[in-house]
């Protein structure tokens, strides 16, 4: 998402001068079963997950057991806003106030690196119930909320196999969390134990993989690598990988299994069509191994089927591709509160250029909001500038001749690490709550004035963004992976922001329902039976089996019926989620 690169070009703004746009930005404020069970028969016996106090829930001596089997990397969770507050679990001798470490951790709050070495810190505030937030009165609880119970923090796939087994006999709600990313709180769970994988660390590099479909360099990651990590790595052997624009967000959790797009997306694909195979234990504990001949249907859920859902992947084995130069390119044009139908006019000219770009190969990210207009950036593969500002000229020609002032840059970068590294600085991740609709190429053609007039009443009042590509390139038939089959047809994805509100709850949710209500249903209208992008969308969305999945809910399902018999996996909006209700207690049942 994108809407974290925003921040620092605004701040790129300020210093070229436009402080005058301080006051547009308030307005933002607005704003089969083959599977063998060997480990434990009763899991389903009963109709609720346990909770503490039900006589189900473990007791102290059977979670010191699991902590001895996993060789002590149990830990039960303390809230890491606990310094902000003047009790703990609702009991002041329990205290963790510091106002020095509340202070501190006010300061990086936003920041992802604030939440990664938490086995338990949604970045997606609101799926913390808001039960321990550091913006209040000390005055105010910290408890758990919807904060995971207690994590493993795992190192083999030994330790996922114990942490299935042991939410298995004492039927506890289990969460996979790899870095807490996830916007549709996938990642935590009330009363959950959770498998997390943040430190599993390993990278491979394998120079010619060798299989039915593909003989060439891959690299194989462990669960817990971050994209960044990635690419250092992949750049240190000449090769780069299809990932993603945030360095943090990790490749082989929820942002490949989801689908997964980033700056080769027009080039290759998505980050699921790059898969050659996953290591993955099973709902039932089993440990397989899934690739195009083995295991196949899992292969295939996996790339796109939705994180947390399937199994829990140890590792991942992708593609990788010889490194080359890169191009990026930056447009702007602010709202100077007079000049908005000239503007718009120029945002519906932009996207009309759009399918000629990405089908040159570039991926193009632009923000429009009450300040304005920003590409930031277009970027492409083995392309020289001179060649992305030929594409460009056409609408910067048109731009000018409507009589709009703008700032258009572009350079060139001699491989993807310096060119990825060119991208953003800081990433500010915990602001927004967000919704998303994927944009059938099509309707570019067909009804582009219903498009603009939908994309200036959001834009209008609140911050959205268009993540665009041609997602042809990577496999050759929609089919061929479980992502939503209408990702291929889409010409972008859209991200609609509103700012959270940390002070006052209620605010906070009437924002969520601004984009539930109001403003998605402006992109709904015009894409009927339409499609999201799973890991980019709202998370209130009724109809989320069609969007989130298309066509492919119902084959996705028969595999996770296949591999978790059991329903061991739970997420919001995953695939059989459903099937299951959480109650405001956080009380997990089936329906
Ligand atoms: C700042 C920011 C930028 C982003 N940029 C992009 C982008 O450029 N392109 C894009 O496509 N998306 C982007 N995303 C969305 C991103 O893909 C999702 O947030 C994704 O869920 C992150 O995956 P994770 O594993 O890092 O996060 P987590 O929150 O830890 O996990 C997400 C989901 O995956 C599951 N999961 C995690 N690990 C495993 C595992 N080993 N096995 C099975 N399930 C697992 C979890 O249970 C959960 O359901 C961005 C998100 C943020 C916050
Ligand atoms: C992050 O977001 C917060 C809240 O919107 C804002 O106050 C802060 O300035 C942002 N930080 C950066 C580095 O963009
Ligand atoms: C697990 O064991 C380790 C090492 O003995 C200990 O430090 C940790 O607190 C234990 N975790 C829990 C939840 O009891
Ligand atoms: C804290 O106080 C509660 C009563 O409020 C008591 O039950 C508990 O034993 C005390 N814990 C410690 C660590 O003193
Ligand atoms: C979540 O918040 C609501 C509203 O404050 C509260 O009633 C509920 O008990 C909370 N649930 C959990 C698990 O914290
Ligand atoms: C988790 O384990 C890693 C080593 O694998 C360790 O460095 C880290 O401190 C542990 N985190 C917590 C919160 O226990
Ligand atoms: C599961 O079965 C075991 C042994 O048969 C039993 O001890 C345990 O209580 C059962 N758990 C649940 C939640 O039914
Ligand atoms: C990959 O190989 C399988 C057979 O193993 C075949 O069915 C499939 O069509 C191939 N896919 C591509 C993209 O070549
Ligand atoms: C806003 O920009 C337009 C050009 O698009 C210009 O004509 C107008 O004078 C500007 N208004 C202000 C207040 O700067
Ligand atoms: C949050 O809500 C409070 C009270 O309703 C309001 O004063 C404040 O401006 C809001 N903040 C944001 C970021 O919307």
């Amino acid at each position: 998402m994108v809407f974290q690169l925003f921040h620092s070009f605004y701040r790129r703004l300020l210093t070229m001068s436009f402080r005058y746009q301080v006051s547009l930005l308030s307005l933002l404020v607005l704003s089969a079963a083959v599977a063998v069970r060997n480990l434990g028969p009763n899991a389903t016996t009963t109709h609720c997950r346990s909770v503490p106090h039900d006589a189900s829930w473990p007791s102290q001596s059977d979670w010191d057991s699991l902590n001895h089997t996993v060789g002590g990397k149990l830990i039960a969770t303390v809230p890491i806003a606990a310094a902000c507050h003047n009790s703990l679990f609702s009991q002041s001798n329990l205290s963790r106030f510091n106002q020095p470490d509340c202070d501190a951790l006010r300061n990086v709050w936003y920041y992802p690196e604030t939440h990664l070495p938490s086995s338990s810190s949604p970045m997606a505030y609101t799926f913390s119930n808001n039960s321990c937030n550091p913006w209040l009165d000390p005055a105010s609880p910290c408890t758990l909320g919807f904060h995971v119970a207690f994590s493993v923090n795992a190192t083999s796939t030994s330790d996922f196999q114990a942490a299935i087994k042991f939410t298995r006999e004492h039927n506890v709600r289990l969460a996979i969390r790899n870095t807490g990313h996830d916007y549709l709180g996938k990642s935590t769970g009330a009363h959950a134990l959770s498998i997390w994988t943040h430190y599993m660390k390993s990278m491979n590099f394998i120079k010619a993989y060798q299989s039915t479909n593909y003989t060439g360099p891959a690299v194989k990651l462990s669960a817990g690598v971050e994209s960044i990590e990635a690419y250092s790595f992949a750049h240190s052997h000449g090769v780069m990988l299809v990932g993603g624009n945030c360095p943090t967000v990790g490749l082989a959790g929820g942002y490949t299994q989801g689908g997964g797009h980033g700056p080769l997306a027009s080039k290759y694909g998505l980050s699921a069509d790059q898969v050659l195979e996953w290591e993955v234990v099973t709902g039932t504990g089993e440990l397989l191994i899934a690739t195009q001949n083995q295991n196949s249907d899992l292969f295939w859920a996996l790339r796109g089927g939705g994180g947390g859902t399937y199994g829990v992947v140890s590792s991942v084995t992708v593609k990788a591709f010889s490194d080359t130069f890169f191009s990026t390119a930056y447009l702007t044009i602010l709202n100077n509160g007079t000049n908005a139908d000239d503007l718009y006019h120029a945002v519906g000219l932009f996207i009309q250029t759009l399918p000629s770009l990405v089908d040159a190969g570039v991926y193009v990210v632009w923000v429009a909001a009450p300040f304005g207009f920003m590409l930031m950036p277009a970027i492409v593969p083995g392309l020289h500038s001179a060649g992305l500002d030929e594409m460009m000229q056409p609408l910067l020609d048109d731009i000018s001749h409507i009589g709009l002032d703008y700032q258009y840059s572009s350079s060139e970068h001699p491989s993807f690490l310096t060119a990825y590294n060119s991208l953003t600085s800081s990433w500010n991740v915990s602001d927004y709550n967000i919704g998303g609709r994927l944009i059938p190429r099509s309707l570019v053609d067909t009804d582009s004035d219903a498009l603009l007039e939908a994309i200036r009443y959001i834009s209008s009042r609140t911050l959205m963004s268009g993540v665009t590509f041609n997602l042809n390139n990577g496999v050759s038939s929609a089919d061929e992976v479980g992502a939503n089959p209408y990702l291929r047809k889409s010409l972008f994805s859209v991200t609609v922001g509103t700012l959270i509100n940390y002070t006052d709850w209620n605010a906070n949710r009437a924002a969520q329902d601004m984009i539930t209500y109001d403003l998605l249903p402006k992109l709904q209208a015009i894409t009927p039976n339409g499609g999201v992008y799973l890991n980019e969308a709202d998370f209130q969305a009724p109809d989320f089996k069609e969007t989130f999945y298309g066509d492919h809910y119902q084959r996705l399902l028969q595999i996770k019926d296949k591999y978790d018999p059991d329903d061991i996996f739970y997420a919001q909006t995953a695939v059989g989620s459903d099937r299951w209700k959480e109650n405001l207690d956080g009380r997990l049942c089936r329906v």
